[in-house]
């Protein structure tokens, strides 16, 4: 990517400036969304919303057109019809604009190339990154910009999501607040005219507010350079991708959804594998696996340790490390004695160690403690089985106070239970421990864990 454009990608994610070209008076048009959801969600720069046909739109005095604007402007947003969009483009150009982004769809994806071609070649040649077209919009929660159609900004955190799928991202947008799962930027790529995975990903590098990078795809446009910039950027944040169209239909349904070429699944494993990036089987998969590796750090070696105090719970953590491919091996004879003596006669030593149903806060503190202390160990999933005898809050605290004196191992939590496990949960993640309603979920999570440290260990974290 030439490097003028790439340094401009930062005015995509940051603008201070934004046009929305488009903008309507009508409450049901996206144009008007999107300079709604600018102030609602509460975005500190300077709105200009255009339309030759308004005065003023939510308050805002509004522009006949972009030329007409007195102040500089970062972002031009570009909400007009496809027949449209040449020309606003051209007089964005004039005005100099930084970025540019359009929501407008009706280009490839339905054989529009020409038009689309013409787009790519105007901001190619005034060095403008573009984003789109056939996007749903930019958010950036550091920045309260909700710069989309998307109802609300995502939960705050340190994933960035990039995603080919616009209408994904705004149902994920209530998924994020409902697992406080915290998204740093969601980034709508659609038909990735300009700017793809392989440029944001690379942009991202730096970003000070990314810590892992969630990727929704249907299609690269150059897997070469996608496997590159991935494996140069995974030495220092964790990718994970979640990869659609892989069956014959789904790879139809993408080829008219973004005009993406969803190509051959096994190319694509090969390159995730080459470039570090964790493979996710779709959203709730990918979902786990972003929070665990935006959260914990990678896991350094093959010594994992359950925890829980329920046996069923502990067979199937059991056999998921196996399917993952950390199977539990035996632990130390020490850390076993050790064990031995602060659990019930009737509890386990083994792997996995069964606290039993009466396991108090201070149970899971003594053991926990113990085990993470001992150097065999490089990572714990710790489970609680919701009992009436105990608050599933307490546990939380008492797994989370002794993490905390143990941060470079990392930690995967499963709390089996209802409602009453719901603000366990929250507290935890909010205390930067990944949990999830089953052992599948929480040892997949510590699985994506070490394979990162593997790809770590392999190719140097230079993070
Ligand atoms: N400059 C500025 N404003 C203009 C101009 C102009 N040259 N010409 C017209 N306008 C105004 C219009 O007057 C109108 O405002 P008004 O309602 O106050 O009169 C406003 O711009 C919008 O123009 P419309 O012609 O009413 O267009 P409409 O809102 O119906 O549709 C849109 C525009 C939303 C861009 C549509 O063409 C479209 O592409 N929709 C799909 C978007 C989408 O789904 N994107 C992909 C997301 S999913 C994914 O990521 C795969």
């Amino acid at each position: 990517m030439e490097r003028e454009i790439k340094e401009k990608i930062k005015y995509l994610l940051y603008p201070e400036s934004v046009a929305v070209i488009g903008a309507s008076r009508n409450p049901k048009k996206i144009g008007f969304q999107v300079v709604y959801n600018l102030i609602k969600d509460g975005y500190k720069g300077r709105i200009y919303p255009i339309n030759p046909n308004a005065d003023e739109i939510l308050g805002l005095k509004c522009y006949p057109n972009i030329l007409d604007v007195p102040g500089e402007v970062d972002l031009a947003m570009i909400v007009v019809p496809a027949s449209k969009v040449l020309d606003v483009l051209r007089d964005s150009i004039e005005k100099g604009v930084k970025a540019v982004a359009i929501i407008t769809s009706g280009f490839s994806e339905i054989g529009n190339k020409e038009l689309e071609d013409a787009i790519v070649d105007m901001c190619r040649k005034n060095k403008i990154p573009l984003l789109g077209p056939n996007i749903v919009g930019v958010l950036n929660t550091d920045h309260n910009m909700n710069l989309s159609f998307c109802p609300n900004l995502p939960f705050k955190g340190r994933i960035t999501f990039i995603t080919q799928s616009g209408a994904l991202a705004i149902g994920l947008i209530g998924w994020t607040w409902a697992s406080r799962i915290g998204i740093s930027k969601l980034v709508s790529i659609g038909n990735m005219a300009m700017l793809g995975f392989e440029e944001l990903i690379e942009y991202l590098e730096e970003d000070m507010d990314t810590d892992a990078i969630l990727l929704y795809m249907e299609g690269v446009k150059n897997g070469r350079l996608f496997a590159e910039v991935s494996r140069n950027v995974s030495r220092k944040k964790p990718i994970i991708a979640i990869k659609a169209g892989k069956s014959e239909r789904g790879a139809k349904a993408a080829a008219s959804h973004t005009g993406s070429l969803a190509g051959n699944v096994m190319l694509y494993e090969t390159a995730f594998k080459y470039a570090g990036v964790v493979s996710a089987d779709g959203l709730e998969d990918g979902f786990d696996k972003a929070l665990a590796l935006s959260l914990q750090p990678p896991l350094k070696g093959d010594n994992i340790v359950v925890v829980t105090n329920g046996g069923g719970a502990g067979v199937l953590s059991s056999d998921y490390a196996e399917t993952f491919g950390i199977p539990l091996r035996d632990i130390p004879v020490d850390l076993m004695d050790t064990v031995k003596n602060l659990i019930p006669p009737f509890g386990s030593p083994k792997n996995p160690i069964d606290l039993t149903g009466n396991a108090y806060r201070d149970d899971y503190i003594r053991v926990l403690d113990a085990v993470l202390r001992h150097p065999w160990v490089d990572g714990v999933v710790s489970i609680y089985v919701h009992a009436a005898i105990t608050d599933p809050v307490e546990i939380a605290d008492g797994i989370a106070y002794v993490w905390k004196n143990y941060r470079e191992k990392p930690i995967t939590v499963c709390m089996i239970g209802g409602r009453e496990v719901l603000v366990a949960n929250t507290w935890l993640r909010d205390n930067g421990i990944p949990v999830y309603p089953t052992p599948k979920r929480a040892m997949a999570a510590m699985a994506a864990l070490r394979e990162y440290g593997r790809f770590l260990e392999r190719y140097g974290n230079e993070g």
